[in-house]
């Protein structure tokens, strides 16, 4: 699918701002829910790519549950309609008064990374005479090959409980009274386009669960997290990732026991490709190799480029002329805040108009006031 949106009518909105294209987010959301529906396999939305009501609003009427790694979130999820039963909350400092949120919402599932939480979790269920539901998140010490910034399960990372620890933390969870193991949960990072490194996951997962039956524990929920990619170089081509082949290899190689349910916590790939961040063009200024395209949105409305070098496809869509290369760069004064370098554009002039695109995920909602900037806006291709 081609950015097929009439320019005439984005012309004409005050820039910078998100464009979110919802038919495609519509036909993400059921491609996902009919892959993994053919196994009974249940996904929760993780919130953290994108907290923009509309979107919650979209993803919770298509039935999925919420991933949550704040009070905030869960709150947020409350709000937008995620039942309290479809939402889990992860995350490895979460404070009393998030833990109490959660309790007091009876949300499904804590997932605890440390011993102290789960202790402090059991005393403040207690003071409320409520059992808490918990997933203990597992290191697996497996690599997901994408940038060490969203590479969360090796040893050498801050989450989940290290296998070594697993005797103890099962020996802990027997005497606490006031809580309950529901599951076991892992994620392994972010932005995973090798599905190579899920079929590790799936073998880490499967050994695991042995440990677990060789102590007579079954927990009722296994959580693989998410971390499934999108095509930041072929937005159109590939603009519904391959959900197909990513649940297929979860159902082939997990070894789940009778009665057990596998979970998913999917974020960038359910919104990802759906927006883009619209931006028009200040000024063109002679550099000494390339060109400057200077636009108005920066690295405050998508600090993806500037944080982990990540690339977004630059788009000019009011220019057809013969292509010149530019550095594209924001008005924030940092060296940092460059979409792109020596990008290939149709000649580009002051008002143009450039899509920086699939930004749907991990873009909105990073957005910040750095140089006091106003936050971008948002807008739907369904009510604009
Ligand atoms: N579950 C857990 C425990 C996570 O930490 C994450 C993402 C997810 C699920 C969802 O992963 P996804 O399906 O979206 O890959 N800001 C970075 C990405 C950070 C991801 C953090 N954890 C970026 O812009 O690339």
């Amino acid at each position: 699918m081609k950015f097929n949106f009439p320019v005439e009518t984005l012309t004409n909105i005050n820039t910078p701002f998100y464009f979110y294209d919802m038919e495609l987010l519509n036909a993400t959301l059921d491609a996902v829910a009919s892959e993994a529906g053919k196994y009974g396999f249940k996904v929760h939305y993780a919130v953290k790519a994108n907290a923009n009501d509309r979107i919650l609003q979209a993803i919770e009427s298509k039935g999925f549950g919420a991933d949550c790694v704040s009070g905030h979130e869960v709150q947020k999820a409350i709000d937008c309609g995620f039942p309290s039963d479809g939402i889990v909350f992860a995350g490895v400092g979460k404070s009393d008064w998030e833990i109490n949120l959660g309790l007091d919402n009876n949300i499904a599932c804590f997932n605890v990374e440390s011993i102290p939480e789960l202790e402090i979790i059991d005393e403040l269920a207690g003071k409320k005479g409520k059992v808490a539901k918990v997933a203990l998140r597992i290191n697996p010490n497996v690599n997901a090959n994408t940038h060490h910034y969203i590479t969360t399960g090796l040893n050498e990372n801050k989450f989940g409980i290290n296998q070594w620890d697993l005797e103890k933390v099962v020996d802990v969870l027997s005497v606490l009274k006031n809580v309950e193991l529901e599951g076991i949960h892992f994620h392994i990072g972010s932005q995973i386009t090798d599905l190579h490194s899920f079929r590790d996951l799936c073998i880490r997962v499967n050994e695991l669960q042995k440990w677990f039956v060789s102590r007579q524990i079954m927990p009722k929920v296994v959580n693989v997290g998410g971390g499934l990619g999108i095509s930041y170089e072929q937005p159109d081509e590939q603009s519904i990732p391959d959900f197909e082949s990513y649940f297929a290899l979860f159902n082939d190689l997990l070894e789940l026991m009778p009665g057990q349910e596998l979970h998913f916590e999917l974020g960038r790939s359910l919104v990802g490709q759906s927006a883009s961040l619209l931006t028009k063009v200040l000024y063109i200024k002679e550099g000494v190799q390339t060109n400057f395209a200077i636009v108005d949105a920066g690295m405050s409305d998508l600090i993806r480029p500037a944080l982990y070098q990540a690339y977004h496809k630059i788009e000019n869509l009011t220019s057809a002329d013969e292509e010149e290369k530019y550095d594209v760069v924001g008005p924030i004064c940092e060296s940092s805040d460059c979409f792109g370098k020596a990008v290939l554009l149709p000649k580009t002039k002051r008002g143009d108009l450039i899509a920086l695109r699939s930004a749907g995920a991990y873009g909105e909602v990073m957005a910040n006031q750095y140089n006091l900037r106003t936050l971008p806006k948002a807008y739907y291709s369904d009510s604009i």
